[in-house]
């Protein structure tokens, strides 16, 4: 009896390293958000959507922040329907015209009275260009979220505590901020090819990590933080533009191999969205659900304000 309580002991444990292993670390938090309102960017579908039901589950006034009518709409009656919550609403954003985010959050602020927790979670990993000329990915992975977040600022920090958490990706290793490239084609990288849009996308998500580098230091004392994080790799609609051999070849087989669900990719944004006591790690970078350190580039003073600075011109905010 014992060697079999021993043997099972052994095997449910061997068990939850695989399921840790396979699925990643999840959100211990328990937090429960009556009262509270939240925006997700972009959860119409994939990890904001995961991340939406959560929210809502935990009793938040959850605002779905979505580029189409139709799709968000529908992804407030799925939201509803998995987290048993009825106060979740649709509100129009297109990350890739800075008239819409300027839109949208006069909206919001005339309309909803407090702000506790805001996601940039919102990205698109394909080329092209945003209604005010800048670069698809930059524009919306970094600047739309840059100004959406600045235009919020006053009421995040009137609902403090409060939290910013945007989300970035392990790929923002790969990442280069090229300035000259920058005041040239409003991009931090040119190229049509499948490589060029890696690159491009990367330099896009060191942006979102230089960023909250730089927006904690300009927080500090306020009570509002702000974390940025790595999903992990996750399925989701994300590649929907890349190549079709590419995706059907080599994508799909890899992702049903390795990558993670949708609700595994939620974990890390709701551990910093929820987590209690990780006030002082502000403006830090999280993956699997604990802090992680960056390379230098991705904690360089100078070069986050040189990007803060930048931003503020492309954004129109100064
Ligand atoms: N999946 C991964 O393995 C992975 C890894 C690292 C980081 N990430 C990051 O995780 C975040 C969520 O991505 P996902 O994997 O869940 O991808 P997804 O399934 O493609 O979802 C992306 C969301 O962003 C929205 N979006 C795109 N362009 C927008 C715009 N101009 N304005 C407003 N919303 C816009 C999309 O809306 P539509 O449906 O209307 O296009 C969609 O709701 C992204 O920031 C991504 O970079 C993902
Ligand atoms: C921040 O929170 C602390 C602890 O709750 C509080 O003492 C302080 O007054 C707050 N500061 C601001 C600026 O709200």
């Amino acid at each position: 009896m014992s060697e079999f309580l021993m043997f099972a002991g052994v095997v449910i444990g061997v068990l939850m390293i695989f399921r840790n292993f396979i699925l990643g670390a999840r959100c211990k938090s328990k937090e429960k958000l009556h009262g509270k309102t939240v925006i997700v960017t972009g959860s119409n579908t994939g990890i904001g959507m995961a991340t939406a039901v959560d929210l809502a589950r935990r009793g938040a006034r959850v605002i779905l922040a979505c580029r189409n009518q139709i799709r968000g709409e529908a992804a407030v009656d799925v939201v509803k329907r998995e987290s048993g919550r009825k106060n979740v609403v649709f509100m129009q954003l297109d990350l890739a015209s800075l008239k819409s985010v300027r839109a949208f959050a006069e909206i919001f602020l005339k309309t909803e009275k407090r702000l506790d927790i805001l996601i940039n979670n919102a990205g698109v990993y394909m080329q092209g260009t945003t209604e005010d000329g800048l670069g698809l990915m930059f524009g919306v992975n970094h600047i739309g979220h840059f100004l959406l977040t600045n235009l919020l600022l006053d009421r995040m920090k009137a609902c403090a505590p409060s939290r910013i958490v945007t989300v970035s990706a392990y790929l923002h290793n790969f990442g280069n901020l090229d300035f000259d490239c920058l005041h040239t084609h409003k991009e931090f990288g040119v190229g049509e090819s499948g490589m060029d849009v890696f690159w491009i996308y990367s330099h896009s998500k060191l942006c979102n990590v230089l960023f909250t580098h730089e927006l904690a230091k300009r927080l500090q004392g306020t009570n509002v933080t702000c974390y940025s994080l790595n999903p992990g790799f996750i399925s989701t609609e994300l590649a929907r533009n890349t190549n079709k051999m590419f995706r059907r070849l080599l994508l799909k087989p890899i992702a049903a191999l390795f990558f993670k669900d949708v609700q595994s990719g939620a974990q890390t944004t709701l551990h910093c969205a929820l987590q209690e006591g990780i006030e002082s790690l502000s403006g830090r970078y999280f993956s699997n659900c604990a802090v992680q350190k960056v390379k230098a580039k991705a904690k360089d003073d100078a070069l986050a304000r040189k990007l803060w600075e930048v931003s503020e011109t492309l954004s129109g905010l100064s």
